[in-house]
């Protein structure tokens, strides 16, 4: 394939890239975001595989990986459960990072990389292979961490070194010597010395910056990290002299960046709080069931059958669904309640949670595959001024994204998050198992509250329990 070949392939790549992302801003147009994302991502490997650039003695090892990579990502993408999916996507981020150390300590002794360079070129060349190094690391141990904390082989507590601003402070201003010394390093070994010294320290501040950031933040971690894994990506495409890996990875920068800034908004946080770290789980004093801290009023429980009838005579129903609609796999079965509700002329609608599950968007993903009509699922903003003039909001396995300790208790962890007011509606009902907290592990008053209901139970064996008992 001749340069110019690929280079009309690398722009529609591009192209398709770009109305991948723009698809995947709405459900509805979701699944045509993703064809273009394959298509382009087949496209762009097909150009650089066969494009001038690669020898025929290349080839063999190409191929080779390719299929390496693709079985294991395969069998990792029909393996992973949905509620494991944020795990799945941190893993994959620290795999671009640990990609862009890797070229960039191959670029820096590859004696052809730097040749025919002058010497102002040569520097620009080996910043660039400092910063993709950095930034690499940093993703690359920071996602590792980030996978630990969300599949709870470590735990969500903030661990708060004494004095750690001051300790990353060093940590940076060592980069900086180290920076210097390699860009002036009159020895490959030398400048080695001042790479692998830099790594260590990128290695520990990745570490270091994760391991601060409380639970409830970590869906901020997650789309920053993914932010860093576009910018280790565009670092390793100006150490490779490829236009697509630059913008490719300019767009996952840009567009994690501003899906962080997002979240930092729908959880009223402020994005450099959440690096500082320090809030979420262990970071302000939980409450625990029965703790000290339990609030005032009585937990009322409700039936299958009394929450049945209570749907019978609604005119208007809410539902609120929570990281356990998907872990019971409850979609299909609130799909059904549903429709039966709609045929019933009952008015339905969803209202949706920015940060509602584990990862942006799980709930609508969840809700388009049970096939819920589109224009009855809301945002939070759309719904919340409706609970006033609603007969029931059901909450499916859903906690902090409804707590009124939110606006209620000043020093709760998760103060000043918006929430849905559920509570408002003239009957609430919490489909859950136990009286467990969510993800923040703060204690939920919305439980406690005298229109609060709750249905105890797995989420889908209870709504199918309803079902039956409104179909009698
Ligand atoms: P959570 O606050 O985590 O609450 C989920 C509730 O579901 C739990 O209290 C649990 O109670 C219940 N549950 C679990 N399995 C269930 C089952 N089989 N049937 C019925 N209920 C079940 O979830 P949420 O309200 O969706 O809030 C999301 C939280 O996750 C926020 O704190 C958010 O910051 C955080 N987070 C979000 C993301 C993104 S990007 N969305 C990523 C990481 C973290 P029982 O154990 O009593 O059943």
């Amino acid at each position: 394939m001749s340069s110019s070949l690929v280079s009309v392939a690398y722009i529609g790549a591009i192209i398709l890239f770009i109305l991948s992302l723009g698809g995947l801003s709405n459900p509805e147009s979701s699944r045509r975001g993703n064809l273009y994302g394959m298509v382009g991502m087949l496209l762009a490997v097909l150009a650089t595989v066969f494009g001038p650039r690669v020898t025929m003695d290349g080839l063999p090892w190409i191929l080779g990986a390719l299929l390496v990579g693709g079985s294991v990502g395969l069998y990792a993408a029909r393996k992973v459960q949905m509620t494991q999916m944020p795990e799945l996507v941190a893993l994959m981020h620290s795999m671009v990072g640990l990609a862009a150390c890797l070229v960039g300590f191959a670029n820096y002794i590859d004696p052809t990389a730097a040749l025919n360079l002058s010497s102002a070129e040569k520097a620009i060349h080996e910043i660039e292979v400092y910063l993709g190094i950095l930034i690499g690391a940093v993703t690359f141990s920071g996602s590792l961490i980030a996978f630990g904390k969300l599949s709870g082989k470590i735990g969500g507590k903030p661990l708060l070194l004494p004095g750690r601003h001051w300790l990353n402070l060093l940590g940076l201003l060592i980069v900086i010597v180290s920076g210097y010394q390699f860009l002036h390093a009159e020895t490959i070994h030398m400048g080695m010395l001042a790479l692998a010294v830099m790594t260590v320290i990128a290695l520990l501040f990745g570490i270091h910056m994760v391991m601060a950031i409380g639970g409830a933040d970590m869906p901020v971690v997650v789309s920053m990290l993914n932010s860093y894994s576009g910018w280790a990506a565009a670092a390793t495409g100006f150490m490779l002299n490829n236009d697509l890996l630059i913008v490719t990875g300019a767009l996952v920068g840009s567009s994690g960046a501003i899906l962080s800034y997002i979240m930092c908004r729908a959880m009223n946080r402020n994005f450099i709080s959440v690096i500082a770290g320090g809030f979420g789980t262990g970071g302000g004093s939980p409450a625990k069931s029965g703790g000290d801290a339990q609030p005032e009023g009585e937990v009322v429980p409700i039936s299958a059958a009394e929450t049945a009838e209570l749907l019978d005579s609604a005119k208007s129903v809410i539902i609120v669904p929570g990281y356990g609609m998907a872990v019971a796999q409850a979609q299909h079965a609130v799909n059904e309640l549903t429709q039966l509700l709609r045929e019933k002329g009952v008015n339905v609608r969803f209202g949706i949670h920015p940060v509602a599950g584990r990862m942006p968007g799980h709930m609508n993903v969840l809700l388009a595959e049970a096939k819920v009509p589109y224009d009855i699922v809301m945002e939070m903003d759309e719904v919340n001024a409706d609970f006033p003039d609603t007969d029931v909001a059901i909450v499916i396995g859903a906690n902090d994204i409804v707590n009124p300790a939110a606006q209620e208790v000043p020093g709760s962890p998760i103060a000043g998050m918006p929430v849905l007011e559920v509570w408002k509606a003239r009957t609430s009902i919490v489909m859950k198992r136990s009286m467990a907290s969510g993800y923040a592990g703060v204690e939920n008053p919305l439980f406690y509250k005298e229109n609060n209901r709750m249905l105890f139970g797995d989420a889908k064996k209870v709504i199918e329990e309803v079902i039956k008992s409104l179909q009698h």
